[in-house]
């Protein structure tokens, strides 16, 4: 099982991305990211299941081309079986399981949420389990305690708001333009992250988030001022706002870490790429003696590497999956260890 070639497949969403794997380490990956709908200011369902339909063969082929390999070295078929849009999900997975038969191939149903989490570990054998996940995506914040790959806690969850999405929102808010957290993160390297300073959202005795109130607060303050005052200064407010983002999440980790006494943090997801957040996050580690792990960039954002891997472990833990399973949009990580 080792050393066994496993293609992952991932559609849930707007990229198209196809991976390779010779056990747990990548030979080689596409990421196809779908421009359709920068246009649009978000991702249009739709248009999003029908760009995959038509990338995802030259992706696969461009895989395993590059890989200087042919189809028939592929020896299992790792797909994203949610969460994520139903349709784009449908693409990838009637695929995977149209070349699982064709092949005589175990198919493997992949949680993208554990993607995104053991993503830090790829071309890892064993992974550094027990750690306190801080997992940061577009429709994802949460803090959970992973016990090992099967066994998970949640320790605090975003009340409204994924961080990604707070960023998706404010960017449009402010007119900065599609996907939001990239170019935030980017402008805000300009500006001053002392020009305003916008609340943080605390419970008291929960390690929740909530970050609609600070959206809200963005949308106050813009419109309060005229539109040169905007234009002059949209890195400083740009970089205000994500430094309260940065704020919050790294300080509810860092509470959890120290109350729950966890010496390894693990940061995924999308919004695992904000460079504030990164170097944030190495600051605390190494002032609060944590050890800290961060997703290499390329695997931040929705790839097949991460869901290749997961199949690598599902080879070797669980087994495969029969031909009918479903794909399920709202997918969870099944807590409760
Ligand atoms: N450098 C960055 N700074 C802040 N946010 C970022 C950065 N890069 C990406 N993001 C945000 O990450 C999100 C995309 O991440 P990801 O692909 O993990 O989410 P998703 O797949 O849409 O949601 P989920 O994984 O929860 O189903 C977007 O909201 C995007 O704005
Ligand atoms: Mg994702």
């Amino acid at each position: 099982m080792q050393d066994t070639v496993i293609l992952g497949i991932e559609t849930s969403c707007d990229e198209t991305a196809a991976a390779l794997f010779r056990g747990p380490e990548m030979i080689h990956h596409i990421t196809a990211t779908q421009l359709v709908h920068t246009s649009y200011g978000g991702v249009v369902p739709e248009y999003a299941s029908r760009e995959h339909n038509k990338l995802l063969g030259p992706v696969v082929r461009g895989v395993i081309e590059q890989a200087d390999m042919s189809l028939s070295d592929v020896e299992g078929i790792a797909v994203t079986q949610g969460p994520g849009l139903a349709g784009s999900l449908l693409v990838g997975l009637s695929y995977a399981k149209g070349l699982a038969l064709g092949l005589d191939i175990p198919l493997y149903g992949i949680n993208h949420i554990e993607g995104h989490i053991f993503a830090n570990f790829i071309g890892q054998e064993t992974l550094p389990t027990p750690f306190l996940c801080l997992l940061v995506s577009g429709g994802h914040t949460q803090l959970i305690h992973v016990e090992n790959a099967r066994d998970y806690t949640l320790i605090g969850q975003t009340r409204d708001d994924a961080a990604g999405e707070a960023f998706d929102k404010v960017a449009r808010l402010l007119g900065i333009g599609y996907p939001g957290g990239p170019l935030i993160d980017k402008m805000s390297k300009q500006g001053n992250s002392r020009f305003h300073h916008f609340p943080r959202s605390s419970f008291e005795g929960s390690y929740d988030f909530s970050f609609s109130g600070l959206k809200t607060n963005v949308l106050q303050y813009i419109s309060k001022q005229d539109s040169e005052f905007i234009k002059l200064h949209l890195p400083d407010i740009a970089a205000s706002f994500q430094e309260a983002v940065v704020d919050v999440l790294s300080m509810q980790t860092m509470k959890a870490a120290r109350d729950l006494g966890h010496d390894r943090i693990v940061l995924a997801g999308g919004v695992a790429a904000n460079s504030r957040l990164r170097e944030r996050m190495v600051e605390l580690a190494n002032e609060h003696e944590k050890i800290l792990y961060q997703p290499d960039m390329r695997y931040c954002t929705d790839n097949a590497a991460m869901i290749a891997y997961m199949g690598y472990w599902k080879a070797g833990s669980q087994g495969s999956d029969p031909l009918d399973i479903a794909a399920v949009p709202n997918l969870k990580l099944s807590f409760g260890g």
